[in-house]
């Protein structure tokens, strides 16, 4: 039987070079915005050689997608001419730019930040989705409980529900504590999720496991009803 999730500890390049060409059928991953992140409360996000992993990183994942399929990606601003090299040097082509509104000031600088942004890139000519995602969506806080940039579970469930379909396998390379995990897991996809970082990884681990179980539970409950 095909495990509905794997996990994997490591630098994603490395990984990724290990699954097989055009087997994912979606991407969803928010990975590092800028080099040595650390939050108020002195937690880290760690990076491989500087930002030096954004172009292989992203030439791997534009191999293992499958043809005619999405990559959505979250990204940094100030690291955003580095990006859109990276994507297109990969082959994909943005096709979507997607806003969250913030109700709440997350940094102050020579601008109040109150937004967070995606791109929807493609491989080849993927199909329209059956509802298109409106490109201004609301924001909500996770408080980030297990990780630094923690996102809550309302943020990536609409992503992975517009852009792929039930029982189909979707790829976050940088999962943090394992968010696109959670989505996966209630809206029935199966999921294949990498992190660097030993502690939110085992995060991961655990809320991925117990998101699992709990839908099984759930279909179970409905086929005893029906
Ligand atoms: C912005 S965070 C993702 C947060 C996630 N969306 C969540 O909700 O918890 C990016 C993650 O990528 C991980 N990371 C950085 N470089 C990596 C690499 N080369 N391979 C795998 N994971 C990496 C970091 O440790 C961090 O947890």
């Amino acid at each position: 039987m095909i495990p509905r999730f794997s996990l994997h500890h490591g630098d994603c390049t490395a990984i990724l070079a290990t699954l097989p060409s055009g087997s994912v059928d979606l991407v969803v991953t928010d990975p590092p915005y800028v080099e040595n992140f650390r939050d108020r409360q002195g937690r880290r996000i760690r990076t491989v050689g500087g930002m030096d992993w954004i172009e292989p990183a992203y030439a791997e994942l534009f191999r293992v997608l499958k043809p005619d399929s999405f990559c959505l990606s979250f990204y940094g601003w100030p690291f955003i001419d580095r990006f859109m090299a990276a994507w297109k040097a990969a082959g994909f082509r943005p096709v979507g730019h997607l806003f969250w509104e913030k109700p709440y000031t997350s940094s102050v600088g020579y601008v109040s930040a109150r937004h967070e942004e995606a791109f929807l890139l493609a491989k080849g000519d993927p199909a329209r989705p059956a509802k298109p995602l409106p490109d201004v969506l609301p924001w909500e806080y996770s408080g980030n409980p297990l990780h630094p940039t923690q996102k809550a579970v309302s943020v990536i469930q609409p992503l992975v529900e517009t852009f792929s379909q039930r029982g189909d396998l979707v790829l976050d390379p940088f999962m943090g504590s394992g968010t696109t995990g959670l989505a996966c897991a209630r809206l029935d996809r199966r999921f294949v999720g990498i992190e660097l970082d030993e502690t939110y990884h085992r995060a991961a681990e655990r809320r991925i496991e117990d998101a699992y179980r709990r839908a099984d539970l759930i279909h179970l409950r409905v086929a005893v009803a029906s």
